[in-house]
């Protein structure tokens, strides 16, 4: 696909866009040390003479273009993994054990197209457009981390986007409700007692009940999870021993549970505090559960996936209802304050996120800019059409 399905100024940004992608791809950095990143995204907008905002971030950049209000936020996370890169490609990671795997590198550079684009049009703007590089978005963390900033305050409507490597460039991903999952993690410590390998019944084999722990927490999706409602439970960790012939004093499973629903998310955490503990009484070992809650899943505003959708077929691009993903995503966070959007950008790529071989098409650069600015512009004139809440002239 060729760029003409984008606006002749955002087509005009491609090579740009694709100098700084790759640059970011280049050097990336993890979750909380975004240091050289956050000052080339600085330098890159101070380029353009886009005025940077004051927020108590340590890593990260927040930026504004236009004044007044409606103000409308648009993010984009910029960390990568601990990852060794697999692609082979000239432009690949040149730190070892560290990779864009996630494609934030994209999702960084087309917020500076969008920037650029917004740039151009400051004059006509009738409202702000806050732009908010966020940090460690792997680790489920920067969101929060922007909103107790400050970052967030006065913002009528957030939007944001992740690549989608199994969608063609051209298309973006637009739905109301439910996109991304709730990612809780768990630890569950199984504690027994030692005993020699080759006598079994002097101790109580932690081992055992942690294989059976594993095996009975999948009845929960397939027994207590209705079949048109979806859950995951992924143990991928298993930790236990020291030597072939012991039988250890304790075996710890670490892992993941995903849901959209609210109440399926207590039904699962309930249903496998149960499991665990039965399964180990059954075996008389105990097992401890600990769970870490994550982000909340990422729930779309109705209207606003309207509004994005209106103006993707403006654009010419072409909108799509996408499957959800059960990933998670800390833009959830944002939505919890404001309506927010979260889209899929169509990035055609090899592999699923997360994998070391991981790439995607750079031609949808331009594609994500022109939609993260055009939307914008949208959302703002629609906002400012509104009739006034009377109440807010005091504030
Ligand atoms: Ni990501």
């Amino acid at each position: 696909m060729s760029n003409d399905t984008t606006t002749r100024s955002a087509a005009a940004l491609a090579g740009r866009l694709t100098d700084i992608r790759r640059e970011l791809h280049r050097n990336p950095e993890l979750s909380h040390e975004e240091f050289e990143t956050t000052r080339r995204i600085k330098s890159w907008l101070e380029a353009a003479g886009i005025r940077m905002a004051d927020y108590p971030l340590k890593t990260g950049v927040i930026a504004e273009i236009g004044t007044g209000s409606p103000v409308i936020a648009l993010r984009a996370d910029i960390d990568a993994l601990p990852i060794q890169e697999e692609t082979g490609l000239p432009f690949a990671s040149i730190v070892p054990g560290k990779m864009h795997a996630c494609g934030h590198d994209f999702h960084t550079a087309a917020l500076v197209g969008a920037a650029y684009l917004l740039k151009e049009q400051e004059q006509e703007l009738k409202g702000t457009v806050r732009l908010i590089f966020q940090p460690a978005e792997e680790k489920a963390k920067g969101a929060r981390q922007v909103i107790e900033s400050g970052a967030l305050e006065g913002v009528r409507a957030i939007f944001g986007l992740h690549n989608k490597p199994d969608l063609p460039v051209g298309t973006i991903g637009i739905k109301g409700g439910p996109l991304m999952a709730a990612a809780d993690g768990f630890v569950v410590e199984v504690a027994g007692r030692g005993s020699h390998a080759a006598v079994p019944e002097a101790g109580n084999d932690p081992v055992l009940t942690a294989a059976h722990i594993v095996t009975a927490l999948q009845s929960i999706v397939s027994r207590n999870v209705g079949a048109l409602d979806s859950a995951v439970i992924s143990v991928t960790k298993v930790n236990s021993g020291t030597a072939w012939n012991v039988i250890p004093e304790k075996a710890v499973l670490d892992g993941t549970v995903r849901t959209f629903d609210p109440a399926v998310r207590r039904r699962v955490r309930q249903r496998f505090d149960q499991v665990a503990a039965g399964v180990a009484a059954a075996f008389d070992t105990t097992a401890v559960v600990r769970w870490i809650e994550g982000p909340p899943p990422v729930y779309n505003d109705e209207g606003l996936a309207e509004l994005a959708w209106r103006e993707a077929e403006r654009l010419k691009l072409l909108p799509v209802s996408p499957v959800p993903s059960l990933a998670g995503e800390d833009f959830a966070a944002y939505q919890q304050q404001v309506p927010g959007l979260f889209v899929f950008v169509g990035t055609d790529g090899p592999k699923e996120w997360h994998h070391p071989a991981f790439d995607l098409d750079e031609r949808a650069l331009p594609v994500a800019a022109d939609f993260l600015a055009g939307t914008a512009i949208r959302a703002i004139s629609n906002f400012a059409a509104e009739p006034q809440d009377p109440k807010e002239d005091f504030q």
